[in-house]
């Protein structure tokens, strides 16, 4: 199809107006550990293209979203989409690798491969997992480098790279698999600050660039900056969501003003020792490729 045709085609479509499908849906969602409900019927909507943040106190389930969205825990009820295709109907280890290949996860411990130089380790999945060639991965990896700017690092190895930097080659790894969609879950909170703006840059500009982005994040500002669609989450419930805009200046919910009253006395809460579930559950597509 020629250049024309396609802009033909396009015109043709933007006069239908039809809605896009969205890349990401989760309508009633429900998840408990044993007795304890932990999401109460969560709806969520992310067309192609947006990015989406999730907001919320500690505990309220946005580590679980996500989790859900890659296949790693599965709710009790409720539908999920990526694509067209129900995750929580995905039942095999070959099917959840084919997820997790269109998806992109970036934890906030990075889980560098330590044994791999950055180069290594952003070709490594390609190679083993997606079948590429590797001087073909090396050339992405080479470009997926210099976009995070660290391209000077290709050599070096992880324990010998800054928080920052170490964080900018997972979001360049999560990259190098081509995913449709990226999920970055407190990227920035165990960064000293110096290093956050360093790593939100990077972010920004895959937003501009129309990667589709879910970010949780306790980073308000940028969230207010970047999003397109903000979701306040307490105790299980989306509260309420919409526009930056509209969510960060005039909220319609008493306990979303009260949490983005707290979140701007205090700085982003900053932890310390990774959480062993996290570490445990940290999405590696060689792991689940054994
Ligand atoms: N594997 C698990 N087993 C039991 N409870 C869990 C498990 N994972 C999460 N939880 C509980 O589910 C609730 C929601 O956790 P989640 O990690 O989604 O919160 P969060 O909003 O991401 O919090 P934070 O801002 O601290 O990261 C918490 O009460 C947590 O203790
Ligand atoms: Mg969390």
């Amino acid at each position: 199809m020629s250049i024309i045709d396609f802009e033909a085609r396009a015109a043709s479509c933007a006069t239908a107006a039809p809605q896009p499908t969205p890349l990401v849906s989760l309508r009633d969602v429900h998840l408990a550990f044993g007795e304890t409900e932990v999401l109460k019927g969560i709806d969520v909507e992310v067309k192609q293209g947006q990015a989406v943040s999730i907001i919320g106190p500690s505990g309220s389930g946005k580590s679980t979203i996500l989790r859900c969205i890659t296949g790693l825990l599965r709710p009790q009820r409720g539908a999920i989409e990526v694509g067209g295709v129900r995750v929580d109907g995905l039942r095999t280890e070959s099917e959840l690798i084919g997820l997790r290949r269109r998806v992109g996860f970036v934890f906030q411990q990075y889980n560098l491969f330590p044994h791999l130089s950055v180069l290594q380790n952003l070709v490594i999945s390609p190679v083993k997992v997606g079948g590429e060639p590797r001087a073909r991965a090396e050339a992405r990896a080479r470009e997926l480098l210099a976009k995070v700017r660290m391209e000077h690092k290709e050599s070096a190895y992880p324990g010998e790279l800054s928080g920052g930097q170490q964080q900018r080659v997972a979001i360049a790894r999560a990259l190098a698999l081509r995913p449709e969609l990226i999920l970055f879950d407190e990227v920035t909170s165990a960064l000293d600050p110096e290093m956050v703006g360093e790593v939100l840059t990077v972010i920004r500009d895959l937003v501009q660039d129309g990667l589709t982005c879910m970010l949780v994040t306790h980073e308000m500002r940028f969230a207010e900056e970047v999003s397109d669609t903000v979701y306040f989450t307490e105790a299980g419930r989306i509260v309420e969501s919409g526009s930056p805009a509209r969510l960060f200046g005039a909220p319609a919910s008493e306990r979303t003003r009260a949490f983005l009253q707290r979140a701007s006395g205090a700085s982003a809460p900053r932890k310390g020792a990774p959480d062993p579930i996290e570490t445990y559950l940290t999405f590696d597509p060689l792991r689940l490729a054994v």
